[in-house]
């Protein structure tokens, strides 16, 4: 924005000497306008993203990167839940005592409910170590609400 700004007030100093001030003003308005577009293009390009988010491409990503750690065979977390999350069969099973992720509704799939916090500090995932970003989160919720489907 800034540097709009200063190029713009640059165009206009230099059209006041030539007498184009009012072709300038039109430039820089214009240009507000097409900046206005590009920025309204790269936030419907980044929701676009999560809306189609693929379990392959966006949601095992995730789960590599924060619980893989010890949601595999021979790890505490699956030695102690049952929870294996190498696989989308895997994750779909869920755990010992059944499934984590409700079709369509990620507020009350179980897994949702450990990533948020929603069922206390101590039960938090991943266990003590670092909160899954907003991003990741979002990720993941929307997934679960288009059907949590293996695509
Ligand atoms: C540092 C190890 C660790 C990481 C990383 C981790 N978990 Fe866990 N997880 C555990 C342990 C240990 C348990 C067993 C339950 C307990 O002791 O809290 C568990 C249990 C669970 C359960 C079952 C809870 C229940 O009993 O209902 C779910 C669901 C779960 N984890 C999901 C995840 C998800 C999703 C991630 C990644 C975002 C993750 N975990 C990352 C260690 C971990």
């Amino acid at each position: 924005m800034k540097l709009r700004v200063i190029k713009c007030n640059v165009v206009d100093r230099f059209n006041q000497k030539h007498l184009f001030k009012r072709k300038s003003r039109f430039l820089c308005f214009t240009r507000g306008i097409l900046l206005g577009f590009v920025w309204i293009g790269l936030v419907s390009a980044t929701n676009a993203r999560a809306d189609n988010a693929t379990f392959k491409a966006e949601v095992m990503p995730i789960l590599e990167k924060h619980c893989l750690e010890c949601h595999v065979p021979g790890q505490d977390g699956y030695e102690k839940s049952g929870l294996d999350l190498r696989t989308y069969e895997s994750l779909m099973k869920g755990t010992n005592y059944g499934s984590i992720i409700v079709e369509g509704d990620a507020f009350t799939s179980n897994m949702m409910v450990l990533i948020e916090g929603r069922a206390g500090p101590n039960l938090k995932m991943p266990h003590g170590r670092k909160d899954l970003t907003k991003w990741e989160k979002v990720i993941l919720r929307r997934w679960i609400n288009r059907g949590a489907q293996n695509n």
